[in-house]
């Protein structure tokens, strides 16, 4: 008989912009010449206290398992970073310390859904959602989301659909377009989804870094319109804290036994020095630090979305929030896929960058996205790379 090797609900695709980072070290280490736009995380370490309180704490806490939910000021600290940036009701009850948002995301949909439910996500979109969505056996719809609506779902195309979904999931500043929701649509889709008994998850993890650019949305969160909507977090994109897997919701009460029931039992709590670590993400010295690396990523922004155009690739989203330029690149490619594009762009010189196909199921094929989370010089050698790589345009 044969041995059972892999699970039907394991056959989802893959990350594929892992193939690039894989290949990206190859090329490191047979040519030490590689500039990478590839990769979804600042370049930067944790901020300085949030270092020194992980040293702390190795002194002088147990590091044993925590409350499932978190500590308690850590939850204290996330419930006060909301209302000062919203001026929203929240409190430390009302938080859901998770390893990473992707925990939260795959303890959230166990809790909220069942097999055969129905979830629309946004496409271009982050592909975890699609994925994990995936093996969990959702359904999983995806709305065709063009630059007319900012790459955004909106209540419209809610309303098209053949009956409401169990859940919406939107993201705003969004990967891979940057892209973001104006504060009043996203009222309307919360307000759409309590009308229709719809959950609405929200993923604010790139909040925090918005460029409040001319004809940018502004920020907003769910939590303004509807206490019954999941609000997703994380440390790992503001807060510079990517490897520290620490991320947390901000969900409804009727909604907490769930999530309790199930992530004491998968993992048991979020890791504790992270927890303790971060205490310290959300005071006065790290923040200066974290917004001068906004101020950065707001230089780099502006290099790509002038320096791209004079390479002759003009087909770019706004960018509102978030480290990415998402770019439209079929006008290069003559037959080629862009994941054949990065590969040889990479080959040629160094420079990797992500394909599309991650992002869009449908036209990522001709599309790249280029993060500028990097350092300024970084970004200036990359344009530097393209130039004397691409045909004159
Ligand atoms: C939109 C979005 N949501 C969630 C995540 C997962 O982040 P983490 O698990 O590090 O919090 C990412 C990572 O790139 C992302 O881009």
């Amino acid at each position: 008989m044969d041995v059972r090797v892999e699970s039907q609900r394991s056959g989802i695709e893959t990350f594929h912009v892992m193939d690039v980072w894989k290949a990206a070290a190859e090329r490191q280490r047979t040519h030490g010449d590689v500039l990478s736009l590839a990769a979804g995380q600042p370049s930067t370490p944790a901020p300085a206290p949030v270092l020194r309180a992980a040293g702390l704490a190795i002194e002088a806490e147990l590091l044993g398992y925590t409350e499932t939910f978190g500590i308690l000021p850590l939850r204290e600290a996330i419930a006060g970073y909301h209302r000062d940036r919203y001026g929203i009701d929240v409190g430390p009850d009302d938080v859901v310390v998770t390893t990473g948002s992707s925990g939260a995301f795959t303890l959230l949909f166990l809790a909220a859904f069942d097999i055969g439910d129905t979830v629309v996500v946004a496409r271009p979109g982050y592909p975890a959602y699609r994925n994990t969505l995936a093996a969990l056996g959702c359904r999983v719809v995806e709305l065709d989301c063009g630059p007319q609506t900012r790459y955004q779902p909106t209540v419209a195309m809610l309303e098209e659909l053949d009956a409401p979904p169990a859940g919406v999931v939107v993201a705003s500043p969004a990967n891979p377009t940057g892209t973001m929701i104006e504060p009043s649509e996203l009222a309307a889709l919360a307000r759409w989804c309590d009308e229709h008994g719809s959950l609405l998850i929200s993923d604010e993890i790139y909040h925090g870094i918005e460029f409040s650019t001319p004809g940018s949305p502004a920020t907003s969160t769910a939590w303004a319109t509807s206490r019954e909507s999941v609000v997703i977090g994380s440390v790992s994109k503001y807060f510079s804290m990517t490897g520290w897997r620490l991320g947390w919701m901000l969900a409804p009460e009727s909604m907490r036994p769930a999530l309790q029931r199930l992530a004491s039992n998968m993992t048991v709590c979020p890791p504790s020095i992270s927890q303790f670590a971060a205490l310290e993400a959300f005071g006065t010295e790290a923040r200066t630090e974290l917004d001068s690396h906004v101020s950065r990523y707001a230089v780099n922004r502006d290099l790509l979305l002038e320096g791209l155009p004079d390479l002759g690739i003009t087909d770019l989203a706004p960018a509102d929030g978030a480290f990415y330029v998402y770019a439209d690149i079929t006008h290069l490619l003559d037959g080629e896929t862009s994941t054949a594009w990065c590969a040889r762009l990479l080959h040629d010189t160094g420079l990797a960058l992500a394909p599309g196909v991650d992002f869009d199921t449908v036209r990522g094929d001709g599309t790249v996205r280029l993060s500028f989370a990097g350092s300024t010089a970084d970004i200036t050698a990359a344009l530097d790379r393209l130039a004397g790589w691409l045909p004159v345009p």
